[in-house]
């Protein structure tokens, strides 16, 4: 099998066995997976495209996964969602009753639309985020302001601010910002959600948190301990590598978690659960994907700064790269040099965001964008 074959080589070949509920395993190859064989060599094409973490789930997460699956015919996922609730309330200084489990974050994000649909609340959040939020808010028929973003394409907390009305119910920022990877000023946000969350729900969606390396950085948690009517978002998906297994939690007063808590429309599974807590609890394998994440923006920010390519100051597992070239262009032929970047974030469609693989596996990014690029 050519490691090199493209995603619609692939879809083209599988086309005429689709119909026979064929679900991509042509000799291991995988056209989202990519090359699902074990190998030493860089396995093409290299997901660089949805932020997820390359070496997980963790060993000890697996472990703890393998002795769950002893556990999945019986109705357990109740007692390890209480568990883990009291782990991450331990781990951030609050009570499970601050704490609110959902299918990933993602479904923490969408409960926040689904309560502010409910109470006939308005949703700001800025022009450039993740966008799942808004699209639910959308779903409820919310009406949803979005704010430009400021003249270094960061989230504009004052022109936010300025923007907050009688009917807003719901701000959205999320710090580190997806698809920019970079935050806002700490003291900055600390004091408009101080300030805003006397008028509305603020929520913070920190799913990189674990990335974030500049130590002027502050989690909003503080501000959840203190009373303050503020959300914050955590995820398993990202420094955990846990993606597939869809735990993430919210943060926030017992009042809202609650609130969020009796929208689940079931309870997470135990496997995601058992190896979430133990993942948590892994301390040394947090350090390595950091560690990793740390290694391979460097490479490709060298090579960036070499080549007098611009790109964001990335706090996350991503970096966000004016390439020049139209997203829609510079993606396939990404793609045709094995490599899937993220998809078009408009109006910003000469810029492509890149998420990280192993350092290993980065310089097929470099050489593949100086092909590119010519
Ligand atoms: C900023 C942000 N929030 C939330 C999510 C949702 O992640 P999950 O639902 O896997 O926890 C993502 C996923 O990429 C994200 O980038």
């Amino acid at each position: 099998m050519n490691n090199n074959i493209t995603r619609r080589d692939w879809l083209n070949k599988s086309a005429t066995v689709l119909g026979s509920s064929f679900v991509g395993a042509i000799a291991g190859f995988n056209p989202l997976l990519g090359n699902t064989k074990g190998s030493t060599v860089v396995n093409t094409p290299i997901r660089m495209m949805f932020n997820e973490n390359p070496y997980g789930p963790s060993q000890v997460a697996r472990k703890a996964m393998r002795k769950a699956f002893s556990e999945s015919n019986l109705y357990s996922m109740r007692y390890a969602k209480a568990e883990f609730k009291i782990l991450m309330a331990k781990l951030n200084g609050v009570t499970p009753e601050h704490i609110a489990v959902g299918f990933g974050s993602g479904e923490i994000l969408k409960k926040a639309a689904l309560m502010n649909g409910i109470d006939k609340g308005e949703l700001i959040s800025p022009a450039l985020t993740f966008e799942t939020i808004n699209r639910f808010a959308k779903t409820m028929k919310s009406n949803v302001k979005r704010i430009p973003m400021d003249n270094k394409i960061g989230i504009d907390l004052d022109r936010t601010a300025e923007s907050v009305g009688s009917r807003t119910k719901l701000i959205y920022l999320c710090n580190p910002n997806n698809p920019t990877g970079s935050i806002m000023g700490t003291d900055q946000l600390e004091s408009f959600c101080k300030t805003m969350s006397k008028k509305s729900i603020v929520f913070v969606d920190e799913a990189y948190h674990e990335y974030v390396t500049d130590p002027n950085y502050r989690s909003m948690i503080n501000l959840v301990k203190k009373g303050h009517n503020v959300m914050v978002s955590r995820t398993a998906s990202k420094v955990h590598g846990l993606a597939g297994l869809r735990v993430g939690f919210a943060i926030t007063t017992p009042e809202i978690a609650k609130r969020l808590e009796s929208y689940l429309t079931d309870s997470l599974n135990v496997i995601g659960l058992r190896a979430a807590i133990a993942s948590y609890q892994d301390e040394r394998f947090q350090a390595h994907s950091v560690e990793q994440n740390n290694r391979a923006k460097k490479i490709v920010t060298n090579h960036l700064d070499n080549k007098g390519i611009e790109y964001l100051d990335s706090q996350t597992n991503f970096i966000f790269i004016k390439t020049g070239m139209n997203i829609a262009e510079f993606q396939p032929a990404m793609e045709k040099n094995g490599v899937i970047v993220g998809r078009p974030f408009p109006p910003y469609n000469k810029w492509c965001r890149l998420s990280m693989a192993k350092p290993e596996e980065m310089e097929n990014f470099n050489t593949g964008m100086d092909r590119v690029l010519g």
